[in-house]
């Protein structure tokens, strides 16, 4: 009888090469290693030789950046998707295009199983785990690291043992999960919430730059379209101007945050693009929507970042959100201008769009003002009114300012 195939969202790393050899030799399965590219870099060469010295029947590398940026990413911008009001969602963005990949190469590989190397404490394995089930509810899931009950050091002993190919391993303390849309770091002494994380963690924010630039984002309904005035992929401008702003050690997140499986984490994150690209889109949402609609829009972003984090991005809800945002999206064109500078500062100098709603002749305090002061008077009179009754019948209006009555101060 043929061996049962089982698909692994593999990194190339430790534990997803040890993973490899552990479920081919305790499962008696045969492993197709996928690793999907989403901008983490990746060599493939150095990938597949450590896939196959691991026992990978298969190794297969896909390039998921450019969808990963136009279906995925362009959503969280429009939805300013920020978890606990700081976290732009690094990690989770990525889970769904990963699971959507796996299910496809099952398909493509007659595979009745798809793994991943996520640990039983995070949330990551929520989100390969319920994005699979929405996807292909027939496939199992096999989650090798959280069966496991190996040590790191174990882990490396294993993979020596048995021949695999790992990378000489200066042990790095931290664990890091890295895409487009950013940078996360956990581990070692970040594991205080007290300790400062040290300079050696961060990457992509380290400060390079001096002085202070300039730049300038567009947007086509809500999508970043444009650096400085030439049009790129969406994939390519989140670098671009990651690494602009990056230089300016701009896009450090230092939190707490609370895990879907209940426990508290410290977590540090460095997203120089997305946090850059989403403080130019809110910007320009403030010029372009009506204020009902702005408000409303607003309340449920953190909603969205909430069902995203938590692995809910296959759901009827998100799709239903995502088809509201799409349509608060339509005038969101135009331009923002971000100013750098060193010490990490990055923020709005300037907007404007074709469809912006300030109206200078409404807004100006200049002698252009066509703004009806008239009309004021009675606008307040009426929206004051029911303020009034119930001054005079319940309020201070029968008692402030008289004797032994009451002082609202
Ligand atoms: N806490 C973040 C999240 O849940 C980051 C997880 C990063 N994963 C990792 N293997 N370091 O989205």
């Amino acid at each position: 009888m043929a061996k049962k195939r089982v698909v692994l969202a593999y990194s190339g790393g430790l534990d997803t090469s040890v993973a490899v050899r552990w479920m081919t030799d305790n499962l008696g399965v045969e492993v197709i290693a996928v690793a999907i590219d989403v901008g983490q870099g990746v060599d493939e060469e150095a990938l597949s030789r450590r896939a196959s010295s691991a026992g990978a029947v298969d190794v297969v590398v896909v390039d998921a950046r450019a969808e990963f940026a136009s279906e995925f990413i362009s959503s969280a911008v429009r939805a300013n998707a920020l978890y606990e009001g700081k976290y732009p969602l690094v990690s989770a963005m990525s889970r769904p295009v990963i699971a959507r990949h796996l299910v496809e190469q099952a398909r493509l590989h007659s595979a009745t199983a798809v793994a991943h190397g996520a640990t039983g404490k995070g949330n990551d394995q929520v989100r390969f785990e319920v994005s699979v089930m929405a996807l292909a509810p027939d496939l199992e899931i096999i989650a090798p690291v959280r069966d496991w009950t190996l040590t790191r050091e174990d882990s490396i002993s294993y993979a020596h043992e048995h021949g695999i190919e790992i990378q000489a391993t200066r042990e790095n303390p931290y664990s890091i999960d890295a895409n487009l849309w950013g940078r996360a770091i956990e581990c070692g002494v970040l594991e205080d919430p007290w300790q400062s994380p040290p300079e050696d963690v961060f990457e992509l924010t380290r400060p390079r730059a001096t002085g202070e630039r300039e730049i300038t984002i567009g947007f086509e309904e809500g999508i970043p379209v444009s650096l400085d005035g030439r049009s790129m992929p969406l994939e390519q401008l989140i670098e671009d101007i990651g690494s602009i702003v990056g230089s300016y050690g701009f896009g450090r997140v230092d939190m707490v945050e609370n895990r879907r499986v209940g426990i508290k984490s410290r977590e540090v994150y460095e997203c120089p693009g997305s946090l850059a690209l989403i403080l130019a889109h809110a910007d320009l949402e403030s010029l372009t929507l009506e204020r009902d609609l702005a408000h409303e829009k607003a309340r449920m972003e953190p909603r969205w970042a909430e069902l995203v984090y938590d692995g809910l991005w296959y759901s009827p809800l998100r799709e239903a959100y995502d088809a509201f945002i799409a349509s608060t999206q339509r005038y969101v064109t135009g331009e923002v201008r971000l100013r750098c500078e060193s010490g990490g500062r990055c923020y709005v100098v300037g907007r404007r769009s074709p469809y912006s709603l300030y109206d200078y002749n409404l807004a100006t305090y200049e002698a252009a003002d066509s703004f009806n002061h008239k009309d004021a008077e009675g606008f307040v009179r009426i929206w004051g009114l029911g303020i009034a009754t119930w001054s005079r019948r319940q309020g201070l209006g029968t008692s402030f300012g008289k004797p032994g009555g009451k002082d609202p101060r």
